[in-house]
């Protein structure tokens, strides 16, 4: 993936907007190029890489729907990522959007959109057809909002599944099962793989249209 490094069994993304720490992280410099490091155990995305997931085809130039988006820690590593792209970030609670607000105004790949994912249509306005879907929300339809969300998108996606927003009396793997059946219905799975030891009972799928 672009503008992603590997460091001591570390991941670090090109900072964006060099100086700046978006949540406190450590910054790097090698050569004249500054790096953010990215925590495994703030962000599922660097998680999933770590546990071997294979490399995203997130590019320079890549247009990314992100939802749950957050006070916008992963999605400062997307923004860095996808440098001339776009972010589209998706988010219903207005006390997180204000720092991802606040984080937009520097990073101008990034579009904070404060609006429920389950009604897409609602901002429809204000998305375009997109490269890659990213959804990290803990809600008992994750699997559904996700669906409802493709209309977007043109080719891959990715999504964090946590078992027990789901249903917490269930296994997880059964939860994970289930999902991965419906998810078929729609998507060819790629990839599948579980966060422990950086998240308890979370999968994480990748897939193409
Ligand atoms: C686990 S957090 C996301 C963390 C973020 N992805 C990151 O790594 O920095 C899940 C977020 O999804 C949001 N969320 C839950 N349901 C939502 C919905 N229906 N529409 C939009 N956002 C939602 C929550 O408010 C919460 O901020």
């Amino acid at each position: 993936m672009e503008n992603v490094i590997r460091k001591d069994d570390s991941l670090y993304t090109k900072n964006l907007i060099p100086g700046e720490s978006v949540y406190n992280e450590k910054l790097i410099k090698i050569g004249d190029t500054e790096y953010r490091y990215w925590d495994p155990f703030r962000s599922k995305l660097s998680a999933a890489l770590l546990k071997g997931l294979e490399d995203l085809p997130l590019k320079k130039k890549s247009k990314v729907l992100y939802l749950g988006a957050a006070s916008g820690t992963t999605p400062s590593h997307v923004s860095d990522i996808v440098e001339n792209g776009r972010v589209y970030c998706v988010e219903f609670s207005p006390r997180a959007i204000r720092k991802l607000v606040s984080i937009s105004e520097k990073r101008k790949n990034m579009f904070p959109i404060l609006e429920d994912a389950n009604f897409p249509e609602k901002y429809a306005h204000l998305v375009e057809n997109v490269d890659f879907i990213y959804q990290d929300i803990a809600q008992p339809n994750q699997t559904e909002i996700l669906i409802k969300n493709s209309i977007f998108l043109k080719g891959y996606g990715a999504i964090c599944i946590k078992a027990r927003s789901i249903d917490v009396t269930s296994p997880p793997e059964k939860i994970f099962k289930k999902e991965k059946k419906k998810l078929e219905e729609h998507f060819e799975i790629i990839d599948f793989l579980r966060l422990e030891p950086y998240e308890k009972d979370h999968a994480f799928f990748f897939f193409k249209l």
